[in-house]
C-alpha cells in the first residue's frame, strides 16, 4: 500500500490503531492524517479545501476567518429512509426504525467502502462528547475522507490530541467510520462536494450492540458529523438505556429570576428546525428585563438522575451549533447573529456581491444581487429561494453571548423542567403541564409535528416521540420503559414536565403567539411552577396557566387572543386521542401498560368535558 501516515498525532491505543490499520486496507486511501485539532491544522485544512473548491473564503472584512460551501443538491438534509439501525434482532430497532439484519448491512458496506479513499486523503478525528475528561462524556474517533467533515468537525466536538489523551492506551471509544463515496478516479480533479449522486446509494447505518457507525454516500451534516445524531444520539440512547442516563434531542438553557433568585435550568425537545437554536438563545422580551436566559446547548442533552441529591444533571455534550440559518435575524435570535460574526462554515446559504452571506430572513429587503446556495445568479423577482430552506450555519459555541458560565461544567448542570414542543398549527394550546412524571411521558411520547426541511420526504404531520423519532437507536416502547423507570427509581423528584407549542394559527392562518422573546413568558410560568409560586388551572389535558398566571408586564396581549390559544375542542382532542392508538398499537407487547393506560384516563377526562373547554370559564380547584 502506498498510504503515507501523516499528522502529529499518535496513540498507542492498541485497538484504535488495529482499527485505523483494518479501515486502510478496506478504504485504500492514498494518504492517512492523524488531526491534532490545532488552530494551525484547521486553517491549513481549510485552506485546502478552498484551493479544491470545497470552500469559498468570505470577505474577512465582513466575516473573518469564515468559510461558505456548496453541497450538491441532492445532499441537502438528513435522510432518514436510508438511515439503519441494524441490531441484531427487528423488534429490537422498533417499528419506527428501519432495519436491516447486521450480516446483510455488513456485507454491503465491505463492498461500498472497498477502495472508496483511492485517490483520496483518510482523515483520523478523536472526538470527545462532552466537556474532556467529564464524567459523562464519551469519546468517538471518526474516520473520513471529508475535509468538510474534518472542519466542522473541529467547531462541533473537542477535536484532537487532547482527546486520544483521554482516551489513553486503552479506553473505549465509539467508530465513527465515514466516506463521501463516489471514488476518485486516477487524474479526475476533486469535485467540490462529492457524495453519491443518488439518495438509495447513502447509507447512514448503525450496530447497536457492537455501538459502531457506518455512514457512507453523504456529507450533509446529520449524516456525515458522526458526533452529532449518529453517535450523541442514536448510540448513545442506547448506551443510556443501559447505563442508566438519557441521551435526548434537547436544547439546555439557564434561567435567572430578577433580583437574584435561584438559577434554574430547563431542558427542552423540539423537532428539527422547530426552533430550538432561538429558545436556547432568548432574550427576554420588554417588560422582563430583568431576567436572563443563559444557554448551555442548543440540540443534544445528555441527562443522568444523581440520587445522592435526587437531582438529574445534563451536559450538552457538543462543542459548536449546527444551526438552522433561515429566519435567523436580529429580531429572531440576536445571540445567534453575534455568534456568527467570525469563525463560521455556513452551507447552502446565499453569497453576496461584497462576499458575506445571505438568507431568507437575515433582513426584511434582500440584496438586489445574489450568487444562490446553488452558485447560480439571483435577484428577487427571480421566483427561487436563495438560500436553501436547510441551510447551516456551524460556530463555536464559546462565541455565544449568552453561553452559560457553566457550560463545561463535567458534572453538568441540575435540570427543573422538561419541555416537549411540536409545531402544530391547530387546536393545541401554548403551554400545559403534565399531572405527573407517567402523564408527562405520555404527553411527550404522543407528540405530533408538522414536516420542516430538516429531512428529506416527510409526511405533513407525524408523530414524533419526544422529538426522537429519527434518533432513537432501539425500540421506541422500550426507551418509554426507560423514561418512565428513571423518573420512578433514580429520582423521587425528578423534573416536572410541560408540553408547549408556538405555532397555533388563527382562522387567517397567522400565528397567535409572537413566540421569539416574548416565549420568556412561558418560561417564567415555568419556573414559577417549579419553585411553587404561580397557579394553574386543572383542564383535561393537564395544567393550565390562567390569564392571571402569566406575567403580562409590557405587552399588550388581548385576553381573547389568549384563551383562543388556550381553548380545547372537545371533539378534536378525542379525535386525537382515538388516533394515538394507532401508534401505540405498532408496537405490541412492547408497549409500557402505562401509556395505554393515560390514554384511556384522558379519553374518560375529555368524555366528561364541554364542547369547547374555555380557559376564560375554568375555575381553579
Ligand atoms: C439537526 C437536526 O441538524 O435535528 O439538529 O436535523
Ligand atoms: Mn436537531
Amino acid at each position: 500500500m502506498t498510504t503515507t501516515h501523516d499528522g502529529k498525532n499518535r496513540t498507542r491505543n492498541a485497538k484504535l490503531l488495529a482499527w485505523v490499520d483494518e479501515m486502510a486496507r478496506l478504504c485504500t486511501p492514498d494518504r492517512i492524517y492523524w488531526c491534532d485539532g490545532s488552530q494551525e491544522e484547521y486553517e491549513r485544512i481549510c485552506q485546502q479545501a478552498v484551493e479544491s473548491g470545497t470552500f469559498i473564503r468570505l470577505n474577512p472584512d465582513k466575516r473573518p476567518n469564515s468559510f461558505l460551501a456548496r453541497s450538491h443538491p441532492s445532499d441537502v438534509a438528513r435522510v432518514e429512509n436510508r438511515t439503519f439501525i441494524c441490531s441484531e434482532k427487528e423488534e429490537d430497532a422498533g417499528p419506527t426504525n428501519n432495519w436491516m439484519a447486521p450480516a446483510k448491512m455488513r456485507a454491503r458496506l465491505k463492498e461500498l467502502f472497498s477502495g472508496c479513499m483511492r485517490g483520496r486523503t483518510m482523515y483520523i478525528i478523536p472526538f470527545s462528547m462532552g466537556p474532556l475528561g467529564s464524567p459523562m462524556a464519551h469519546i468517538g474517533i471518526e474516520i473520513t475522507d471529508s475535509a468538510y467533515v474534518v472542519a466542522n468537525q473541529r467547531i462541533m466536538t473537542r477535536m484532537g490530541q487532547a482527546a486520544l489523551d483521554v482516551l489513553g492506551e486503552d479506553g473505549e471509544f465509539v467508530p465513527c467510520m465515514h466516506s463521501v463515496g463516489a471514488p476518485l478516479e486516477i487524474g479526475e480533479q476533486d469535485v467540490p462536494w462529492p457524495c453519491t449522486p443518488t439518495i438509495e446509494d447513502k447509507y447512514i447505518t448503525h450496530f447497536p450492540e457492537t455501538r459502531e457507525i457506518w455512514s457512507f454516500g453523504s456529507g450533509y451534516g446529520g449524516n456525515a458529523l458522526l458526533g452529532k445524531k449518529c453517535f450523541a444520539l442514536r448510540i448513545a440512547s442506547v448506551m443510556a438505556r443501559d447505563q442508566g442516563w438519557l441521551a435526548e434531542h434537547m436544547l439546555i438553557l439557564g434561567v435567572e429570576p430578577p433580583n437574584g433568585g435561584a438559577k434554574r435550568y430547563v431542558a427542552a425537545a423540539f423537532p428539527s428546525a422547530c426552533g430550538k437554536t432561538n429558545f436556547a438563545m432568548l432574550i427576554p422580551p420588554t417588560g422582563l428585563e430583568g431576567w436572563k436566559v443563559t444557554t448551555v446547548g442548543d440540540d443534544i442533552a445528555w441527562i443522568k438522575p444523581n440520587p445522592d441529591d435526587d437531582t438529574f444533571y445534563g451536559i450538552n455534550p457538543e462543542y459548536g451549533y449546527f444551526g438552522v440559518a433561515p429566519g435567523t435575524n436580529a429580531t429572531s435570535n440576536p445571540n445567534a447573529l453575534a455568534t456568527l460574526r467570525a469563525n463560521v462554515i455556513f452551507t447552502n446559504t446565499a453569497l453576496t456581491d461584497d462576499g458575506d452571506i445571505w438568507w431568507e430572513g437575515l433582513t426584511d429587503e434582500p440584496p438586489a444581487h445574489l450568487i444562490d446556495w446553488q452558485g447560480n445568479d439571483w435577484n428577487p423577482g427571480c421566483g427561487r429561494m436563495a438560500a436553501h430552506p436547510n441551510s447551516r450555519f456551524t460556530a463555536p459555541a464559546a462565541q455565544c453571548p449568552s453561553i452559560d458560565p457553566e457550560w463545561e461544567n463535567p458534572r453538568g448542570v441540575p435540570i427543573s423542567a422538561f419541555l416537549f414542543g411540536g409545531r402544530v398549527s391547530k387546536h393545541f394550546p401554548l403551554v400545559f403541564q403534565s399531572y405527573n412524571w407517567e402523564h408527562g411521558v405520555y404527553m411527550a411520547a404522543t407528540m405530533g409535528s408538522e414536516a420542516t426541511a430538516a429531512a428529506i420526504g416527510q409526511a405533513g404531520m407525524r408523530r414524533d416521540p419526544m422529538a426522537m423519532l429519527p434518533f432513537c437507536g432501539y425500540n421506541m416502547a422500550e426507551y418509554w420503559k426507560h423514561w418512565l423507570r428513571i423518573g420512578r427509581r433514580d429520582a423521587a423528584t425528578p423534573p416536572y414536565i410541560f408540553r408547549v407549542n408556538w405555532f397555533r394559527k388563527n382562522e387567517h392562518g397567522h400565528f397567535i403567539w409572537p413566540g421569539f422573546g416574548e416565549n420568556m413568558r412561558v418560561l417564567k410560568w415555568v419556573i414559577d411552577r417549579c419553585d411553587g409560586r404561580a397557579g394553574a388551572i386543572e383542564g383535561p389535558l393537564g395544567w393550565l396557566p390562567a390569564y392571571e398566571d402569566i406575567d403580562w408586564t409590557g405587552i399588550d396581549f388581548p385576553r381573547a387572543a389568549f384563551f383562543a390559544m388556550m381553548n380545547i375542542h372537545k371533539e378534536v382532542a378525542r379525535q386525537e386521542t382515538v388516533d394515538q392508538e394507532e401508534l401505540f398499537t405498532r408496537f405490541g407487547d412492547h408497549l409500557p401498560r402505562e401509556m395505554e393506560l393515560q390514554r384511556e384516563l384522558q379519553l374518560a377526562r375529555l368524555y366528561h368535558s364541554p364542547e369547547v373547554w374555555d380557559l376564560s370559564r375554568a375555575r381553579r380547584r
